[in-house]
């Protein structure tokens, strides 16, 4: 019995020349080819930078901490309004409520720094409340108060020191302002302490 190959019918006819150009690559084409190696590029150019970084100062950001490494600077959230009072909730006595403290009015969650802030810790004055003008008299009983009254101007740009030592610190992050009452001008502008801690040596203040 014959068998007929069903569809094979090149032996009987022959196929059409291809007689056609070569096709050009499209101008959609090659301009997705140039982003897409522009894409390798910088993806190959991020690669290098962070893994250099990473094997030459054992960061991957070549030793830089601070406020472009801090999540919440990509992620900002929204701000909050707290008075005197609210602000005091967060002075570091309740474990189960972040830290905040504010200087200048502006309003920081230091929970991360609990080691400095917390109940009873070195820089533990300092939560819950303004204390700016201790941060530049080193009078850490009497001066917890936002009253900048009387400094003089290189503790002016201290205070602007401390100012941004929070805005710019890689953990620490603004979550509002401290409403203040308004300062009484016929009230005393706070006295020198008797015993006020000296600046640090390092901080160039
Ligand atoms: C007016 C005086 C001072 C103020 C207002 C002050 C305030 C602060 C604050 C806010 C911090 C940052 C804590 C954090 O990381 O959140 C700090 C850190 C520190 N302070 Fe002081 N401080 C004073 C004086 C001193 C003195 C006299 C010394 C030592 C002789 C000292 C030693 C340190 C050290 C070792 C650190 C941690 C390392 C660092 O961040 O540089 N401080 N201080």
């Amino acid at each position: 019995m014959i068998h007929k190959r069903k569809g094979n019918t090149s032996d009987t006819k022959s196929e059409p020349a291809n007689t056609a150009e070569p096709t050009k690559p499209s101008p959609k084409s090659s301009q997705q080819s140039v982003i897409s190696s522009l894409f390798a590029a910088v993806f190959w150019a991020i690669v290098l930078f962070f893994g250099a970084s990473y094997l030459i100062t054992e960061s991957w950001t070549w030793g830089y901490r601070g406020k472009w490494t801090n999540i919440h600077t990509y992620w900002p959230r929204e701000q909050l309004v707290f008075t005197e009072q609210e602000l005091r909730k967060y002075d570091g006595s309740n474990p189960n409520l972040p830290i905040y403290l504010a200087i200048d009015g502006d309003v920081y969650d230091v929970t991360e720094g609990r080691g400095w802030y917390s109940h009873g810790a070195s820089y533990g004055h300092f939560a819950g409340r303004d204390a700016a003008r201790a941060y530049v008299t080193g009078c850490f009983k009497d001066h917890l108060t936002h009253d900048l009254r009387g400094l003089s101007e290189a503790q002016i740009k201290g205070v602007e020191h401390w100012k941004k030592f929070y805005a710019n610190h890689h953990t620490y992050y603004k979550v509002g302002r401290v409403l203040h009452d308004p300062i009484d001008p016929n009230t005393p502008i706070p006295p020198p302490c008797k015993k006020s801690v000296p600046q640090k040596p390092s901080s160039g203040q």
